[in-house]
């Protein structure tokens, strides 16, 4: 048994996520952590809202609300919404908390002793119309780097290079809407992100086993000798992290506060420390201090590649340039975009289909089976209501619905609602066997090297292989000649139901809970040697023929909901 610490990128709290974002690092983290959990490893899954910054000012502001008010709701609907698609966080927190606060002091306060923070008066744009400075989204203008139009000042999401306010061309305020800015003065620290270039270089060169998504970025940024410039990690900004070294005062620095790139993904370890004091969790040092026992931890991230610089360059810069023992990041799994419709997914203009919608329309399951067998590893992919359709009514429906149902209905009016005894295998139950055994392999593989599609694939490969021996075997003309051999086929066809209910599980944990249900089992063990687990549910076993597992979605439901989601969300 391994010890495994995984996290999700930090969702921004400013309003329900997009598919897109879900299948960019909750959905794919989800399904890690329940696999290894179902391996009987030890796993320790967290997540949290990203509450500060420009993101969470804004959308307060639109909503009306205080911030720290409009913090706190979001903050709940997204958890419940994570809920309602089956993350199974062992914590979701907030970086807002006040252990997050005490950890982001405490690091600018060490890394300051270290020499790692320069206190730096420069330029920042400020805005006559508004009254004040324009940080990161407060302004947007053309990137200098790409030419894309709506760079935000801090980072550009066509190229995802990181920006600086002053970079923009042709700049606006997003406040106002004014062009009328000037550069004034204000005092910032920065992180001396150039000082730790080499060590961050020899630790992201020691991953050769990640995926080349994410080194080619990480290297981008070293190697142009751009992404390594100190960065700013304060901002002129109400809320926030108040800017102290450790829990004292930082002279000058009064009314300023970290930028939410500095404190977020501290957060993830913040969100440990809350773990345990919510009660669900005794030691949260043993996932995160190597001197106090989680040298033996793999840790995972789980994110889209825009997030990529800041988890391979900034936080491995304040974690390492630290000093102290801190766990460090073993692997970084990132995903390119998921485009919706022949356009991209939208939150500020509400195009695609957003997390709350999508459980309005359809169980979760729907869902997490097509993300995940499109997730947008080697390139970014596309959703369609025509290939969604496509995949729910031919994989969940005739695949693996219709084998349960099939298998269900068959035994109980043959041979009454228990599992049958009769004969034992021929050559075509041997064929089947061998072939599971490969596949189960090949799946085990691919879920332990996190490749979430190439996993699909051989799940869907499994249940096909169940349906082709049903095909083959035909119970129901066996039936006619020899019954004692159909109960065999149906004996065996009953305990793949159980396989296929713990295989799938990580994918579709309802289904996988309807599956078991229907089995009368709670037993889960993970079948790694096939002619045992096809003997799990013993002659004389009680089970029951359980509802629809999947509906097919009409053509006039996939016409409906493609009209609904093509236009603006109010
Ligand atoms: O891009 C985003 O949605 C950010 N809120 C991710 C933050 S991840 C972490 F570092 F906190
Ligand atoms: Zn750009």
């Amino acid at each position: 048994m391994a010890r495994h610490l995984i996290t999700s990128a930090l969702p921004y709290i400013n309003g329900i996520k997009h598919l897109g974002n879900l299948v960019g690092s909750q959905l794919p983290a989800d399904l890690y952590a329940r696999y290894l959990r179902a391996r009987g490893h030890e796993v320790l899954f967290l997540c949290a809202t990203d509450e500060h910054g420009t993101p969470a000012e804004l959308a307060a502001a639109k909503a009306g609300m205080p911030v720290a008010e409009y913090c706190a709701e979001l903050h709940e609907a997204q958890a419940r919404i994570a809920d309602g698609f089956r993350v199974s966080f062992d914590h979701f927190g907030r970086s807002s908390s006040p252990r997050n606060h005490r950890l982001t002091q405490h690091f600018a306060g060490r890394l300051a002793e270290l020499g790692l923070i320069s206190e730096v008066t420069e330029k920042q744009m400020y805005s006559n119309a508004d009254g004040r400075f324009l940080p990161d989204r407060y302004i947007e203008g053309t990137c200098p780097n790409c030419g894309f139009e709506g760079a935000r000042g801090d980072q550009c999401d066509n190229c995802t290079k990181q920006l600086d306010p002053t970079d923009l061309i042709n700049p606006y305020s997003t406040i106002s809407g004014s062009t009328d800015l000037e550069e004034r003065e204000t005092k910032h620290l920065f992180l001396r992100q150039s000082q730790m270039r080499e060590k961050l270089q020899d630790w992201i060169d020691s991953k050769s086993d990640w995926p080349v998504l994410t080194t080619s970025i990480a290297n981008k940024w070293l190697n142009d000798g751009d992404g390594l410039q100190d960065r700013g990690i304060t901002r002129d900004l109400d809320w926030g992290i108040p800017v102290k070294k450790g829990t004292e005062d930082w002279p000058g620095m009064e009314g300023k506060v970290f930028y939410v790139w500095f404190d977020a993904p501290i957060e993830y370890i913040a969100c440990a420390q809350e773990w345990v004091d919510a009660g669900k969790g005794d030691n949260w040092e043993r996932w995160w201090r190597t001197d106090r026992g989680a040298g033996d931890v793999t840790y995972t991230q789980f994110m889209g590649k825009d997030n990529v610089p800041f988890h391979t360059l900034s936080f491995p810069a304040t974690i390492l340039g630290s000093e102290e023992p801190w766990k460090a990041v073993d692997y970084i799994k990132s995903f390119n975009y998921l485009n919706y419709d022949g356009g991209q997914f939208s939150t500020s203009r509400g195009r695609g289909v957003f997390m709350d919608q999508a459980l309005d329309i359809l169980p979760p399951d729907y869902w997490r089976w097509w993300l995940l067998s499109h997730a947008p590893e080697s390139s970014d992919s596309e959703f369609t209501w025509e290939n969604f359709q496509q995949s729910v009514n031919k994989d969940l429906a005739d695949v693996l619905g219709n084998f349960v149902s099939r298998v269900t209905k068959f035994c109980r009016s043959k041979f009454g609602e228990v599992v049958p005894a009769g004969g034992s295998h021929g050559a075509t139950e041997t064929a089947l066997i061998d072939e599971l055994t490969t596949r189960i392999g090949a799946y085990q593989d691919h879920m332990g090297a996190r490749e979430v599609r190439k996993s699909a694939q051989e799940l869907r490969a499994i249940w096909v292989a169940g349906n082709e021996y049903l095909q083959t075997a035909a119970p129901w003309s066996t039936f006619k000649e020899d019954p004692d051999t159909a109960a065999m086929q149906i004996r065996l066809a009953l305990n793949l139901i159980r396989i296929y209910a713990v295989l799938s599980a990580p994918f579709i944990p309802d289904a996988s809970q309807a599956m078991m249900a229907a089995m009368h089992s709670d037993d889960r063990t993970w079948p790694d040697d096939v002619p045992a687990a096809l003997q799990t549910l013993a002659p004389g076993h009680g089970f029951s023929v359980p509802d629809v597992l999947f509906r097919k979605i009409t053509d006039e439901e996939r016409a409906e909901w493609e009209g609904r989601f093509a236009g603006r969300r109010d």
